[in-house]
């Protein structure tokens, strides 16, 4: 199994345990960080709606948990038409991981659907020099 389907089999193995009694939307997310490991997750929604979490944010935390630091390839996987692009908050999110050639894929049941940059998806995107 190539890597990218292995990815898409860890996200849609974590997109089935996914909790979005409310949306009734199942997404699950699955980063291959620069080191070469994998990492899950699924959106957790919560009956105060603002506080749930999307796919992308549950997978980068776990990412971070192990030690890993950069974010090398990045699939997004849910089922329905539209393509399951990561919100504008989730581009934001991985952007603090991953460079702007990073490739970021929206797939659903059947595969890839459509494959972007995280620059694609993110331009002009907020960064700033430190002092100091
Ligand atoms: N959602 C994700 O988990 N990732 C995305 O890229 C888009 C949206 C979730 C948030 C919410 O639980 C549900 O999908 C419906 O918006």
């Amino acid at each position: 199994m190539s890597e990218l389907d292995e990815m898409i089999r860890q996200a849609a193995a974590a997109r089935e345990n996914a909790h979005a009694p409310y949306s009734g939307f199942k997404v699950g997310a699955c980063l291959r960080s620069a080191d070469g490991r994998r990492f899950a997750g699924c959106n957790v929604e919560n009956l105060a709606y603002p506080q749930g979490l999307c796919a992308e944010a549950g997978a980068i935390a776990a990412m971070v948990a192990a030690g890993a630091g950069d974010i090398a390839e990045v699939v997004v996987l849910a089922e329905g038409e539209a393509l399951c692009t990561p919100c504008g908050g989730c581009r934001q999110k991985l952007a603090e991981f991953a460079g702007p050639d990073t490739p970021v894929h929206v797939a659903g049941p059947g595969g890839v659907r459509a494959s972007f940059t995280l620059g694609e998806l993110l331009p002009h995107g907020f960064t700033f020099e430190r002092d100091g």
